[in-house]
């Protein structure tokens, strides 16, 4: 079941959304060469407790041991805090999710450590944008699948691949709700959009191909052939005036 959200819920859903993306901000100003991605933790963490009314989401989810997801390079998703030292020409997926008030927000964006090569910018720049093609689809009267298909149109038409296995996902007093946001579809195929529903669109790009395994750790996905994988993430609300970003700074 697909549930809709009031006004009053979704102003909940953007107060843990809007934290959400100021603690990537925040993290992301952060990064940089010799830094372990565990200390990223501890800053999420510092700056989690100093904000009374706000809950990390992920740490605890299904066992899930942390504030924060850290994925680095071949990591696409789930890449777990540890010691591993950030080094020039990395590039680190973060993901972050908020609760406020009983409502959930999550967001993700991926970051340069230094200087990286131009390939590398293309496919950090190719992924953010097919999350803005994906999010330009999500409005009303809309098929669910034509924002999946403008998210794979864009990312592969510049010679890159989607991740099939991870998805995006309905999101509102629980953090994953239905339906599932695939970011590969055929147009004018999957649910009607309506106003009131809010997503979380997270499209994860791979510039090699797309099939993923999950490491010895039982959580992080990483690419089989070992290519980098970026991922940007928003939550986003259909409005009666269109696509609503609430996780927007
Ligand atoms: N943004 C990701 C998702 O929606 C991160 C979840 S991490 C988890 O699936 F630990 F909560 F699973
Ligand atoms: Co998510």
């Amino acid at each position: 079941m697909i549930i809709i959200k009031t006004p009053s819920e979704i102003e909940k859903i953007r107060v843990a959304s809007i934290y959400a993306m100021e603690m990537l901000l925040y993290l992301k100003d952060n990064i940089k060469a010799g830094i372990r991605t565990i200390e990223l933790e501890m800053l999420c963490e510092q700056k989690i407790k100093s904000d009374k009314k706000i809950k990390a989401a992920f740490k605890g989810y299904n066992g899930y041991p942390f504030c924060l997801c850290v994925s680095v390079n071949d990591e696409v998703v789930h890449g777990m805090p540890g010691n591993r030292i950030l080094k020039e020409g990395d590039i680190v997926s973060l993901d972050f999710g908020a609760r406020y008030d009983g409502f959930y927000g999550d967001a993700a964006l991926t970051e340069a450590v230094g200087s990286i090569s131009d390939e590398t910018k293309r496919l950090l720049k190719i992924t953010e944008e097919s999350l803005y093609k994906g999010i330009e689809q999500t409005r009303e009267g809309n098929r669910l699948n034509d924002i999946s298909n403008a998210i794979q149109t864009h990312a592969e038409s510049a010679g890159f691949s989607v991740v099939r296995e991870f998805v995006g996902h309905g999101i509102g007093a629980s953090l994953h709700e239905e339906p599932q946001v695939p970011n590969y579809g055929e147009k004018g195929r999957g649910i009607r959009l309506k106003r009131g529903m809010v997503f979380a669109i997270e499209p994860m790009i791979n510039m090699g191909r797309s099939e993923v395994m999950i490491k010895e750790n039982g959580w992080t996905a990483v690419t089989k052939d070992g290519s980098l994988s970026a991922h940007f993430e928003h939550t986003v609300a259909i409005t009666d005036k269109g696509p609503e970003i609430l996780s927007k700074i």
